[in-house]
Order: C-alpha cells, then sequence, then structure tokens
C-alpha cells in the first residue's frame, strides 16, 4: 500500500495562487490612484468611447479599454510610451506620462465597467 501525502495538496494550493500575487506586483512601486487616472483619463474619452465608445473621427478603430486588466494597460501605456508600439496617436498620449501617470489612468480604465460606460446619461 503506498502513502498518499496530502502535503502536496497544500503546496499545489500555495502554488496555484503565486502567478495571482505575482501579477498584482508587476505594477510596480506606483499603485494606481483611480480619483486621479479619471482627471488624466479626460483626454482620452474623445477617442476611447465614454459615448458607447464611439470615436470622435469614426474612420479608424478605437479600442475600448474601459473594464480592461489594470497590467494589460500599464503594459500597453509603457510600451507605446518606449516606442515599443508605434501608433502615433497613442505615442504622442503616451509620452508625457510618468510612471504613476500610467498606474492612476490603469487603476480609473480597470475600475470601469464597459456597460456603465455605454449608457452614460
Ligand atoms: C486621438 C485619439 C486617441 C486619444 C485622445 C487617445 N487614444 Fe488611446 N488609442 C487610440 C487608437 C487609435 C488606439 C489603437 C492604436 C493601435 O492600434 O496601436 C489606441 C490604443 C490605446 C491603448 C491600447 C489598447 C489595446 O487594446 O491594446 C490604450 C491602453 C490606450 N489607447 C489608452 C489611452 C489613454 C489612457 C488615453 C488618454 C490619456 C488615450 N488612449 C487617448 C486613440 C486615442
Amino acid at each position: 500500500m503506498r502513502r498518499f501525502l496530502p502535503a502536496l495538496c497544500g503546496t499545489a494550493l500555495v502554488l496555484a495562487m503565486a502567478p495571482g500575487l505575482a501579477a498584482g506586483s508587476t505594477a510596480g512601486a506606483s499603485t494606481g490612484n483611480i480619483e486621479n487616472g479619471q482627471l488624466l483619463a479626460f483626454t482620452c474619452a474623445g477617442c476611447h468611447g465614454i459615448e458607447e465608445f464611439r470615436n470622435a473621427y469614426p474612420n479608424f478603430r478605437v479600442p475600448k479599454i474601459a473594464g480592461q486588466n489594470e497590467t494589460y494597460l500599464v503594459n500597453a501605456l509603457k510600451a507605446y510610451r518606449s516606442g515599443d508600439r508605434s501608433h502615433p496617436t497613442m505615442v504622442a498620449q503616451a509620452s508625457s506620462f510618468s510612471e504613476q501617470d500610467i498606474a492612476d489612468l490603469a487603476a480609473y480604465f480597470a475600475s470601469r465597467k464597459p456597460q456603465q460606460q455605454d449608457r452614460r446619461p
């Protein structure tokens, strides 16, 4: 008769939780401030759909970012800022942002529900 190792189950649980913890810490030292992000997001609204995601210039597609994953938003904005992503509009937007600005914006957009944003009075 072989022995079972219940301790292994405990270890597996801890390991399963580890990626979540790691993801939370990739935002680095700066923790997003939603209220400040909302102020900074004023300039994003014209393109990134406050009014039912419609673009002021409907001849190009603008991605929906409300409710998007916070870490994804941070990475996207940093990629525009560094030039890894080359869309001129967004490079121009992101080039002036500090780490904190990016964290705040990401926290704000991640906190928004796409539906709420859709149905604004
Ligand atoms: C003039 C229009 C315009 C403005 C203003 C604007 N964006 Fe964008 N944004 C775009 C377009 C177009 C894209 C798609 C670019 C591409 O294909 O890489 C984009 C892409 C993005 C992405 C990547 C989305 C994804 O799914 O990968 C993020 C994040 C983003 N914008 C955030 C912002 C934030 C935050 C602001 C305000 C500070 C802002 N944008 C202002 C037009 C705009």
